[in-house]
C-alpha cells in the first residue's frame, strides 16, 4: 500500500513529499508568490537583453560541454529558485545574443518583447492543436490566422475567404513545426496527387511507391528545384522515398534565380524520353524559391507556373524566408506569380519575427490537403473540426497565437515599415561595400541578404584584368581556348586564396565578437560557377542602423587588412 511517509525525503531540512510535488502543478495559493517568481524570471530575461558586451560568450566549447556533463539524473527535487540561478549562470550567460543589432548573420534575429509574454500564455493554456477536445478557441483562431496569410499570398475573392475561413471541409493550410515540415507537407500532398486512386488502384498512400509506378507506368519520379534550393527539399526526397538523386537541381542565372531555359529543357527532355519509350519519369513538382537561403533571390514564379502547367505538374513555392514580405503591398511585385502556386511554404520564425520554430504551408484551393487526410477513432474523427485530420505532425502547440497577435499589434502598416527599414539597410550595406576598395559585392540582393567578400584592391584589379582577357579570347579558336583555360585556372587559384583569406577573416570577426555575419560558400555565376567563400549579411533587425553597418564594415576592413598583410600578400604575389 502506498505510504506517503515511505517516500518522504529531506533536503536542506525540508521534507519533500507528494503534497509538495502536487503544489507545483497548481498555482501558488497567493498571486504574490506567483508574481514573485514571475518577476524574478522577467528580470533575468530583461538583463539578458540589456546586458552590454559581446555577442557570443567567450567560453570554449569543451568547457561548455563540461558544464553539461553530469551523467547522474537528479534524484532529489530542487528548489525553483536554485534552478533559475543555474539557468542564469549556465544557460543565459552562454547564449548567443541574436537580437543584438550588430548580429546580422542569420535569419534568427530580434523578437518583439510581447511574444515572450505570449509564450507564457501558450504554456499556461497548454492547448494541443491536434484535436478540438484539447484546443477549443485556439482551433478557430488558428484557422483565422491561416486564412489571413492565405489571403496575402493567393488574394482569392472576399467570398472565397468568407466560405472557407471556418469551413470544416476545407483546409487553406497548416501550421507546421518548421519550414522543413511545411515543404514536406506540400510535396507529400503533390506526390499523393500525382499517383491518385484510380479504378482498382487505391492510390500511392495505400499501395506505396513501387505499386504506384507499376500501375501508372513510371520508373521513377522527380522534384525539380534550382541549385539554390534549401537542403530541406532533398530531405523531403529522401523521406518520401523517391531518393536524393531524384531531386533535380537546375542551374541558376547571374542573379541566382532558376535558369528558366534550362528548367524548360529539363522538363522537355523528360517528356521526350517518356514519349520515346525510354525510362519513364513522373514530375511530382516544380519548386520555385521566394528568397533563396544564401542569396535572398526570388525565382521567376510566373514563368515557372507556365512550365508547371505545360508539363501538368504541381507548382510549390518555398517562400520560407521571403513570404511574409507579402504583408507589405509595396513589395508584392517582387513575388509576381506566387498567387498562382498550388502550395506555398512560409516560416513565421523568420520574417514574422516569431521565435523558432513555426512553419506554415498554404494551398491555393483549400481542397489539396485531403490527399493527406487521416483519422483515428479516439481523436481526429472524420466529421470533427480537428486540425489534426490534415497534419503530418501529431501533437502541436498553440504557436499560432504569436504571429496572430503580432500581425494585430503591428498591422500590415507596421510590417511595411519594418520591411522598408530592412530594404534600406540592405541597400546601405551594398553601397558601403561597393564604394569600398577592399570589398567585393557578390550578389544583387532582393530580400535583405547581401553577399560580399574581403578582396583587397590589388587582388580585385588582378581578377578584373584576367576576366577581361577571358572575354577577349575567342574560344572558337583552339589556341585561344587553351589560353582561356589558363586564365580560368589563374582565376580559380586567386578565388581559392581569397576563400582562405575570408575564412580567416571570419574566424577573427568571431574572436573579436563585436559583430557577426555568417559565412558560406557558393558557386558564383559571375566567376564561372567557381566556389567562392562569401560573407553573408542578413539585415532584418529593426534595431540595426546604417551607422552600425558602417562600423561593421570598417572593423572588417581593419581586421582583413591585418590578416592580408601578415599572412597572404606574399602568396597572392605569386599568382
Ligand atoms: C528557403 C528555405 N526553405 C526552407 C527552410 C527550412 O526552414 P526550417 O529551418 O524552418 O525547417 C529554410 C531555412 O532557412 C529556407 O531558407
Amino acid at each position: 500500500m502506498y505510504s506517503g511517509k515511505k517516500h518522504q525525503k529531506y533536503r536542506d531540512g525540508i521534507p519533500v513529499d507528494m503534497e509538495q510535488i502536487k503544489k507545483l502543478f497548481i498555482m501558488p495559493e497567493s498571486a504574490d508568490k506567483f508574481n514573485e517568481f514571475g518577476n524574478e524570471l522577467l528580470d533575468l530575461i530583461h538583463s539578458f537583453f540589456t546586458e552590454k558586451g559581446g555577442i557570443h560568450s567567450s567560453i570554449l566549447l569543451p568547457d561548455l560541454a563540461k558544464l553539461f556533463s553530469n551523467t547522474n539524473i537528479p534524484a532529489e527535487p530542487h528548489l525553483l529558485k536554485d534552478i533559475l540561478y543555474e539557468i542564469k549562470t549556465k544557460v543565459i550567460a552562454h547564449s548567443v545574443k541574436v537580437g543584438n543589432p550588430y548580429y546580422i548573420g542569420h535569419m534568427t534575429s530580434a523578437v518583439p518583447y510581447f511574444v515572450i509574454l505570449l509564450e507564457m500564455i501558450i504554456a499556461a493554456l497548454n492547448q494541443n492543436q491536434v484535436k478540438i477536445e484539447s484546443a477549443k478557441a485556439s482551433t478557430f483562431l488558428e484557422k483565422e490566422f491561416i486564412s489571413w496569410m492565405h489571403r496575402i499570398i493567393f488574394m482569392r475573392s472576399p467570398k472565397f475567404y468568407k466560405n472557407n475561413i471556418q469551413n470544416r471541409e476545407t483546409v487553406l493550410g497548416n501550421m507546421t513545426l518548421d519550414g522543413t515540415m511545411a515543404n514536406m507537407t506540400a510535396l507529400l500532398t503533390a506526390r499523393n496527387r500525382a499517383f491518385p486512386p484510380d479504378g482498382r488502384f487505391p492510390g500511392i498512400r495505400e499501395a506505396g511507391l513501387a505499386e504506384a509506378y507499376k500501375y501508372y507506368g513510371y520508373d521513377r519520379s522527380v522534384i525539380i528545384v534550382s541549385r539554390r534550393g534549401h537542403y530541406s527539399i532533398e530531405k523531403v526526397g529522401r523521406t518520401m522515398g523517391i531518393g536524393n538523386r531524384n531531386i533535380i537541381k537546375v542551374p541558376v542565372d547571374s542573379r541566382n534565380k532558376i535558369d528558366i531555359l534550362r528548367l524548360e529543357k529539363t522538363c522537355r527532355e523528360i517528356e521526350e524520353t517518356n514519349l520515346g519509350g525510354g525510362p519513364r519519369t513522373k514530375i511530382i513538382a516544380l519548386v520555385g524559391i521566394a528568397g533563396t537561403t544564401e542569396t535572398g533571390n526570388i525565382d521567376n514564379l510566373k514563368e515557372m507556373r507556365k512550365i508547371a502547367d505545360r508539363y501538368k505538374t504541381h507548382f510549390h513555392v518555398d517562400a520560407a524566408w521571403g513570404g511574409s514580405v507579402l504583408l507589405a503591398d509595396d513589395f508584392r511585385y517582387l513575388f509576381s506569380g506566387i498567387e498562382k502556386a498550388d502550395s506555398v511554404t512560409v516560416d513565421a520564425h523568420k520574417l514574422l519575427y516569431a521565435p523558432p520554430s513555426l512553419g506554415m504551408v498554404f494551398f491555393r484551393n483549400g481542397t489539396e490537403l485531403k490527399a493527406l487526410m487521416h483519422n483515428s477513432n479516439y481523436i481526429i474523427r472524420p466529421d470533427s473540426v480537428d486540425l489534426g485530420r490534415f497534419s503530418l505532425e501529431g501533437s502541436r502547440p498553440f504557436a499560432s497565437l504569436k504571429p496572430w497577435a503580432t500581425i494585430k499589434i503591428f498591422g500590415k502598416h507596421g510590417f511595411s515599415l519594418i520591411f522598408e527599414h530592412a530594404f534600406e539597410l540592405t541597400s546601405v550595406l551594398r553601397g558601403l561595400v561597393e564604394m569600398h576598395c577592399n570589398f567585393e559585392a557578390m550578389n544583387q540582393p532582393e530580400l535583405f541578404i547581401f553577399n560580399y567578400r574581403f578582396a583587397p584592391k590589388a587582388i580585385q584589379e588582378k581578377l578584373g584584368k584576367l576576366m577581361l582577357k577571358i572575354q577577349d579570347a575567342d574560344s572558337s579558336d583552339e589556341k585561344n581556348n587553351t589560353v582561356k583555360i589558363q586564365y580560368l585556372k589563374r582565376i580559380e587559384n586567386i578565388n581559392s586564396l581569397l576563400n582562405e583569406l575570408n575564412i580567416e577573416l571570419h574566424k577573427a570577426i568571431r574572436e573579436e565578437d563585436e559583430s557577426f555575419v555568417s559565412r558560406t560558400m557558393i558557386d558564383m555565376p559571375q566567376y564561372f560557377y567557381q566556389n567562392c567563400v562569401i560573407l553573408r549579411a542578413i539585415t532584418i533587425n529593426p534595431l540595426t542602423t546604417p551607422e552600425i553597418l558602417k562600423e561593421i564594415i570598417e572593423q572588417q576592413n581593419k581586421i582583413g587588412l591585418k590578416i592580408y598583410k601578415t599572412f597572404f600578400s606574399g602568396r597572392f604575389d605569386k599568382l
